[in-house]
């Protein structure tokens, strides 16, 4: 972690619509394993700028700032999207008054960066004024070219406005989009840029040569081919940035004992899998899903944001959002556990049962065909197949309880609001509408009638 004190602060540029994308939505909200690819970015600084970071929006920017509620990013607004130099003038105000003095700069689109590389560049900027992470391409193709003179780095050039009979044949050498700024020095310059070139923006790349220009030390930091610090522009450069991290993402698991079957499992940046676990392929794993040691997932689940005990089994095709699994647990197959679905160790939830909003206590079973949402279910409770809770009149949701050691009978309705008590018996095909008391048969049934058929 980076002391503080020193005035080091990291500034992610996240204001532009990303045209290539063909999206309506901000590019640095695409999904990379089910996560912006901005929350990407952010991760891998966190651990070394803490609260120090900032983010420039602009583009769609309440829904950059709506995906980011609660976390300490600091956000600043680009109002017209003027370019990468641009972006980082109008953060200028913000930083100075937070005394930051060394800045580095990164573009949201790079969602496969890592702390590591950061934390490289940091060191190897010392204590010059302007530094720039480079890589060496086989193909330059649409990113900005480093032109060296006599060896050093001498200016950024974009594609766009690359001139070969100015600069000679293009090198495999491209920006990173990674930068480190003294502010001291690079605030005046940043005042200074214009955006004479093809796009007509302000192109933060340009502080490279004005620096130069004005005396200044610069340094390119070359991180050879790490193809992680690439930037992601196009929908199929983001599908091979994902597949890339999801490789990534499964050796880091089985390096750990993590047991994976099959070449299909997709685990998000913020999972945590115990070595011991079992995930059979294909599998999607989202969010802070934190899945323990002996539990198993079998092929064909979605599971995001939940929490999966040790012993626990996830049979194939279940979809789990927030939803806590206890020890031994056995979910599905084709099992829907929406958020706040809770399970105590032992439960069991069978094919075609939805959980919404429900705890189920140790033991308790409902195996087949049901819904349960806004209840309490006590421990050891059977429910049987097609009990549905209907907890929705139409305006409001409403709590069902239901006791420890109770039996639901099959085809059940238990319109909320209501509270049945421990040990109750319900008959099949009831309608319940009333609580009904501890230690109760209660049954609901239309009458059976029969008559005499005809013979034919
Ligand atoms: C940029 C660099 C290029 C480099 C490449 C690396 C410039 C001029 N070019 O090109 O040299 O090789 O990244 O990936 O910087 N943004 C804003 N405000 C704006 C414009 C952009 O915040 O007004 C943000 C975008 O949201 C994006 C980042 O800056 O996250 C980079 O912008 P983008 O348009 O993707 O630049 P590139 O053409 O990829
Ligand atoms: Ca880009």
């Amino acid at each position: 972690m980076i002391d503080r004190k020193t005035g080091v602060g990291a500034l992610i540029l996240a204001a532009g619509k990303g045209t290539r994308m063909h999206s309506d939505k901000p590019k640095v909200l695409q999904s990379l394993l089910g996560e912006p690819m901005l929350s990407h970015v952010y991760a891998a600084l966190y651990n070394l700028f803490g609260e120090a970071i900032w983010a420039v929006v602009g583009f769609h920017s309440s829904q950059v700032r709506d995906a980011f509620q609660g976390s300490p990013l600091h956000f600043i607004e680009q109002k017209q999207q003027l370019g990468t130099g641009h972006a980082v003038l109008c953060a200028l105000p913000d930083l100075e008054k937070a005394g930051i003095e060394t800045l580095l700069v990164v573009n949201g689109d790079t969602p496969l960066v890592t702390e590591n590389i950061f934390e490289h560049i940091l060191q190897q900027a010392g204590e010059a004024d302007f530094c720039v992470a480079t890589l060496d391409l086989d193909d330059p193709g649409s990113f900005g070219r480093i032109v060296r003179k006599n060896g050093q780095p001498a200016a950024i050039i974009e594609a766009k406005d690359y001139d070969e009979r100015l600069f000679g044949p293009a090198s495999g050498e491209i920006n990173a989009g990674i930068y480190v700024l003294r502010l001291s020095t690079m605030s005046s310059l940043l005042e200074k840029l214009t955006n004479d070139n093809r796009s007509g923006e302000f192109y933060l790349t340009d502080l490279l040569a004005m620096a130069i220009e004005a005396g200044l030390t610069i340094r390119g930091i070359s991180c050879g081919k790490n193809l992680d610090l690439l930037g992601v522009n196009s929908p199929s450069e983001l599908a091979e940035a994902e597949k890339r991290r999801k490789k990534q993402r499964v050796d880091e698991m089985l390096q750990k004992g993590v047991l994976i079957h099959g070449d299909d499992v997709a685990i998000g940046p913020f999972v945590d899998i115990a070595p011991g676990a079992e995930i059979y392929s294909p599998c999607e794993l989202y969010g802070k899903t934190c899945i323990q040691s002996g539990a198993i997932i079998a092929s064909h689940c979605r599971i995001r944001q939940s929490h999966i005990a040790s012993g626990a089994r996830i049979e194939s095709f279940c979809w789990l959002e927030n939803a806590q699994i206890g020890a031994n647990c056995t979910v599905g197959p084709y099992a829907r556990l929406r958020p706040g679905a809770v399970m105590e160790d032992e439960s069991h939830i069978g094919n075609f049962v939805e959980l919404k909003q429900a705890r189920l206590g140790r033991g308790v079973k409902a195996n087949h065909l049901t819904y349960l949402g806004d209840a309490d279910i006590g421990s050891c409770t059977n429910i049987g197949a097609g009990t549905i809770i209907c907890n929705y009149d139409g305006v409001t949701k409403h709590k069902t309880h239901i006791g420890e050691h109770a039996f639901i009978g099959s085809n059940t309705a238990l319109v909320a609001p209501v509270s049945l008590g421990k040990n109750v018996l319900i008959g099949a095909g009831s309608v319940i509408t009333k609580d009904v008391p501890d230690d109760t048969l209660a049954v609901t049934r239309p009458v059976l009638r029969t008559c005499r058929r005809k013979k034919a």
